[in-house]
């Protein structure tokens, strides 16, 4: 039987783990994530956009494993505030990282502002290192609006207050199947496939 390729995906978010491997699932890889590497130090994620972070964490975790590896950095970009809270997504509302924080807060700044100025995007920037240190870039989108409150279970961060005005849903009332589809993840790791079907095994697979 052919090898196959190990990769490992350089998050310890359990929600990205999930959404990756599926939107990967017809690749012939062997998804490993950074919950089987403990030794693997954290990251700071410090750069001032997706990209620069992104490429800082796939390169991170391609020194200390010398695995081909696959990092994410993503976010939410709201039109009226300047792009905010963008590279500072996780932990808009401080410390403790919270999801219901950092809606709440988003929902308190756009407090008045009608539905044609509450224009949003998801942004991903997926980098792919291969074994031999080769790296690829791809970013992917979601446009919605965001709403005036919370709705829906589904999905995590700002998904339940991210209207997406075709569905008529939030994307967490959304199916995972259909967010697996249309997200910013999905643009950007699907547009990283082509490359991830070129990748030789990895020596230490
Ligand atoms: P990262 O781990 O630095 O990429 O942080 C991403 C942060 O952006 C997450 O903690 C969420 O708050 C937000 N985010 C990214 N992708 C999504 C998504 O698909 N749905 C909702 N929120 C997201």
């Amino acid at each position: 039987m052919a090898e196959r390729t190990k990769l490992l995906l350089a998050t310890r978010n359990e929600n990205k783990v999930r959404e990756i491997k599926r939107i990967l699932a017809d690749v012939p890889v062997d998804l490993v994530s950074l919950a089987d590497f403990p030794d693997v130090p954290p990251v700071e994620e410090d750069g001032a956009t997706f990209e620069e972070n992104a490429v800082k964490k796939a390169l991170h975790v391609w020194q200390h494993t010398g695995l081909a590896s696959i990092a994410d950095d993503s976010g939410l970009e709201v039109d009226a505030l300047d792009g905010a809270p963008g590279v500072i997504s996780a932990r808009f509302a401080g410390e403790p990282v919270s999801y219901e924080a950092n809606n709440e807060k988003l929902l308190k700044m756009l407090d008045g502002v009608p539905e044609e100025d509450r224009k949003a995007k998801f942004v991903c920037v997926a980098v792919l290192v291969s074994c031999k240190g080769k790296m690829v870039l791809q970013r992917g989108e979601l446009k919605g609006l965001i709403t005036d409150r919370p709705r829906g279970a589904g999905g995590f961060g700002y998904d339940p207050v991210f209207y997406l005005p075709r569905q008529k849903k939030t994307v967490a009332e959304l199916d995972a199947e259909i967010k697996n589809e249309i997200s910013h993840r999905a643009h950007a790791f699907t547009a990283i496939k082509p490359f991830l079907r070129l990748l030789a095994p990895s020596p230490k697979a």
